[in-house]
């Protein structure tokens, strides 16, 4: 339907490539502004687009971009979903060139080329791919939906202030399906769909000894050190299993059957390959599950920091006064992560030696998700990827998190189709992030027959 020419190729990485210079970090107060033009640039090209009813929605954070194209109301309406801010572009040093300064590279993975920088694949590129797609459908006259565009700001921070805004709107957001592009494939000669989500529970913890740093030789040996209590506690928390040991942790996860992790286990996975990728002789996890089923239907517990004491140049001696650390859940179906941040909170409270002092703080969270693969919407992106790739896709579920699709299937009450392009190797969130070029513009040829697809079922279903 929908074969680029390189002059659109062209034009749409350059494009890209000046949306990617703006850096809309949402973590980073130091960076509000450069957010703020992100969003008034992506507004401004979903203008272009054809959108009408434009909005830059203030939130009591980052805005949210919002713009239709309301065609006929006997068309089926897509709600596209995605964010333009990115994760903070730390540590700097490890780019080989600079994460807001993007340039294109051949790589093993891509050999037509990669666009590096922060953002490049998580979202910033897999959004501008909706876009486009959208411009050309318009352009052509062929776009056989209504569109709504919901773009927010702070999806790496919590959503928490879309949240707000999809209950006081749920009316003018009414759609039929939701798509969002934030996901991965499993590699470019073979397609996937996304149907699971992991939920998220952030925590941190402080623990606290004595009341100010002492001399490790005067006071070494005398009293608790919080760093060599808090490794205790957290060693604590997982069995030699890989089990966690939280009671009650495991109390509402759904076991797949038998069958269905045969049919899991029939989805291409190449553990050399994953190990060789990642440098690592040997890989590691809940004993009794595959890594693929390690990284998507179990729960994990992971420390993401850990400070204290004397890091800088040389060494002190001393022994700190107190520790922390930042610990994240991935959880999955059926688990609640309010629930399970209380669960971890007393338990780690319970578990703290009385030499120390422990404080625990929730930070944000979300559920899991998954979406059956036998409704119109799905039908309508396999048969796209299909058609696009050549080839049938497997659907796959994730290990990552997405807090606020769940949220759009309980205030929305809408299914969401996550068709993502990323690779896993594109290193998002990482130093050199990037997004294969091959992957951006079969993405934007790959969308329209979405919504082809999706327009023909859902009239079809309705006679
Ligand atoms: N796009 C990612 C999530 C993702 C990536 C899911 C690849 C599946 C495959 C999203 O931007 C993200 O990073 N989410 C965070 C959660 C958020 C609350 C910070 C995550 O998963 O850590
Ligand atoms: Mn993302
Ligand atoms: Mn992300």
């Amino acid at each position: 339907m929908y074969k680029l020419t390189q002059n659109k190729k062209d034009q749409y990485l350059s494009e890209l490539t000046d949306f990617l210079k703006i850096p809309s970090v949402s973590a980073d107060p130091k960076y509000k502004k450069d957010v703020e033009k992100a969003a008034v640039w992506l507004a401004n090209s979903i203008k272009l687009a054809g959108c009408e009813n434009i909005e830059i929605i203030p939130t009591n954070g980052h805005p949210i971009v919002y713009g239709e194209k309301i065609i006929n109301s006997k068309f089926p309406t897509i709600l596209v979903y995605g964010h333009y801010d990115v994760q903070p572009p730390d540590p700097i040093d490890l780019w080989e060139n600079p994460p807001f300064d993007p340039i294109v590279k051949e790589t093993e993975t891509h050999p037509a080329g990669a666009i590096f920088a922060r953002g490049s694949c998580d979202d910033k590129g897999q959004m501008f791919m909706h876009v486009k797609a959208l411009e050309l459908m318009i352009s052509n006259k062929e776009l056989p939906c209504n569109v709504k565009f919901m773009i927010e700001g702070e999806e790496e921070v919590g959503s928490d202030n879309l949240e707000i805004f999809i209950r006081e709107n749920s009316e003018r957001l009414k759609s039929d399906v939701i798509l969002i592009s934030d996901t991965g494939i499993l590699n470019n000669n073979q397609p996937s769909i996304t149907t699971g989500l992991r939920g998220l529970s952030y925590m941190e913890v402080k623990v606290t000894g004595p009341n100010r740093d002492l001399h490790s030789g005067l006071y070494g040996g005398t009293v608790a050190n919080p760093i060599n209590v808090l490794c205790d506690m957290i060693s604590s928390l997982k069995d030699d299993k890989s089990k966690i040991n939280i009671p009650g942790f495991y109390d509402d996860v759904v076991e797949l059957s038998d069958k269905e992790r045969i049919e899991m286990s029939k989805v291409p996975f190449d553990e050399e390959s994953f190990k060789k990728s990642l440098n690592i002789d040997f890989t590691y996890g809940e004993l009794g599950f595959s890594t693929p089923e390690r990284k998507s239907i179990r729960p994990t517990l992971d420390v993401n920091g850990i400070w204290g004491g004397y890091t800088g140049e040389g060494a002190k001696t001393v022994i700190p006064s107190d520790a922390y650390a930042k610990i994240s859940m991935r959880l999955v179906p059926n688990q609640n992560w309010e629930k399970i941040s209380v669960l971890f909170e007393n338990h780690f409270k319970k578990i703290a030696p009385p030499s120390v002092k422990v404080k625990v703080t929730t930070h944000h969270g979300g559920q899991a998700y998954v979406t059956p693969i036998n409704n119109i919407a799905y039908k309508a992106a396999h048969m796209a990827y299909e058609k696009s790739f050549g080839k049938a896709p497997y659907p796959v579920r994730d290990g990552g998190s997405i807090p606020i699709v769940p949220m759009f299937e309980e205030v929305l009450k809408c299914k969401t189709i996550l068709m993502g392009f990323g690779l896993n190797s594109d290193a998002i969130h990482s130093p050199n992030e990037h997004f294969g070029l091959f992957n951006f513009f079969k993405g934007i040829e790959t969308i329209p027959y979405f919504y082809k697809n999706f327009a023909e079922l859902f009239e079809k279903s309705k006679s």
